[in-house]
C-alpha cells in the first residue's frame, strides 16, 4: 500500500517520467487519490507488489450474459492476482449472478470455491436483492438476487457493522432462558435502539436507484452506488486503498473517493474507462488516467 500510495504522490507531483496523467482535482487540499487504468487487470496487477489492497469491490462479466465488446475473462488468473495483491486482513467483495437459461450455470459457486481453494476465507456469502426488475421465469420463481461473496485474506482487519433501527427499544421486562424448573424468568433490561443488519441487502435498480448519473448507463451492467458504499464503509477505513479491477462505469471508485479512500480502477475497455473518468469528474472527484500499468 505504501508503495502505491507513494506512486500516487510522486505522480501527482510530476516526478514519474512518462506519466500520461490527466488530473481533475478541484480541491487541492483533499488527500484522496483516484487512478483509472485501461488494460487487462491480470497484467496490471502482476506489475504490483503483494499485499497492498485493503478492499476490492468488483463484479465480473457474468457468463457472457452481456456484450462487453468481446474482451476475454481469465477468471483463475484474476482470482490468483487478487489474492496476491490483497493485504493480510483485506477483503474482496465479488458480486456475481448466474446465467439462467434452462437451469442455473452455478458459475458463481464454482468461482467462490476456487477463491477458497487459493487461500481466501469465505467470510460471508451475502445476497444482493433487487427491489425491482427481477428476472421472470415461466417454470420457476422470479429471480431477484445476485450473490455477494465476501472473501478475506485471513481474519478481516476491519468490520464497521452497518446498523438498522430496532422495532422496540428502551427498558422492558425481558424473558430469560428457562431454568430446569421450567419457569420463565423475567428481568428488567434494555432493548437497544439499533442492531446489526442482516446479510441480505436490498437495492432499487435502474435510473434513480442504481445511480442518478445518466452517463453510467452507457455501461450495460452497473451495480448500485449504495451497494458499493455499504461494502466500502463496512470493510475499510478512510485512507485505505480500494480496488476495482473491472471497474466499468466507475461505481466503486465514486463511492470510495466520496468516503475518503484512495482508489484504483482498471477496465479492459477504453470506452468504459472514459465513462468512469467522466462520471467521477462530473462530481468533482480527483482522478488520473493511465493507458497501462
Ligand atoms: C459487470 S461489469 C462491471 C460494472 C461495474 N461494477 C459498474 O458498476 O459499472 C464487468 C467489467 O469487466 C470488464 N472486464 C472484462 N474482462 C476484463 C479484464 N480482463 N480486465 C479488466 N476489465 C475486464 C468489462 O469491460 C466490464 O466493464
Amino acid at each position: 500500500m505504501q508503495q502505491i500510495k507513494s506512486d500516487f504522490r510522486q505522480e501527482a507531483e510530476g516526478k514519474i517520467e512518462g506519466a500520461d496523467s490527466k488530473t481533475v482535482a478541484p480541491n487541492e487540499s483533499v488527500q484522496r487519490q483516484g487512478k483509472l487504468i485501461v488494460g487487462n487487470c491480470v497484467d496490471i496487477m502482476r506489475s504490483w507488489p503483494a499485499d497492498i489492497i485493503q478492499l476490492t469491490v468488483t463484479s465480473p462479466p457474468y457468463d457472457k450474459l452481456r456484450d462487453y465488446k468481446g474482451y476475454q475473462f481469465p477468471f483463475e488468473d484474476i482470482a490468483d492476482e487478487l489474492y496476491r495483491v490483497t493485504a493480510p486482513g483485506g477483503v474482496l467483495v465479488w458480486v456475481v449472478g448466474d446465467r439462467i437459461n434452462g437451469g442455473r450455470s452455478l458459475t458463481s459457486f464454482r468461482q467462490a470455491i476456487y477463491f477458497q481453494e487459493i487461500g481466501f476465507s469465505a467470510h460471508d456469502v451475502m445476497i444482493y436483492q433487487k427491489k425491482n426488475t427481477p428476472f421472470m421465469r415461466s417454470n420457476a420463481y422470479t429471480n431477484a438476487y445476485e450473490m455477494m461473496f465476501v472473501l478475506s485474506k485471513g481474519k478481516p482487519t476491519t468490520f464497521n457493522p452497518l446498523k438498522v433501527p430496532t422495532q422496540r427499544h428502551g427498558m422492558e421486562l425481558l424473558t430469560h432462558n428457562k431454568l430446569p424448573d421450567g419457569i420463565n424468568k423475567k428481568k428488567r433490561g434494555e432493548l437497544k435502539k439499533e442492531k446489526t443488519r442482516t446479510n441480505i441487502w436490498s437495492y432499487a435498480v435502474g435510473l434513480g436507484g442504481t445511480t442518478r448519473d445518466k452517463i453510467a448507463f452507457q455501461h450495460p451492467a452497473v451495480f448500485p452506488e449504495k451497494l458499493a458504499e455499504d461494502h466500502i464503509k463496512s470493510w475499510s477505513n478512510p485512507g485505505d486503498l480500494v480496488l476495482d479491477p473491472m471497474c466499468g462505469s466507475g461505481t466503486t471508485g465514486k463511492m470510495a473517493l466520496m468516503h475518503d479512500r484512495d482508489f484504483i480502477g482498471i477496465d479492459i475497455s477504453p470506452e468504459y474507462i472514459e465513462i468512469a473518468r467522466q462520471r467521477l469528474a462530473d462530481v468533482g472527484l480527483p482522478v488520473e488516467m493511465r493507458q497501462s500499468a
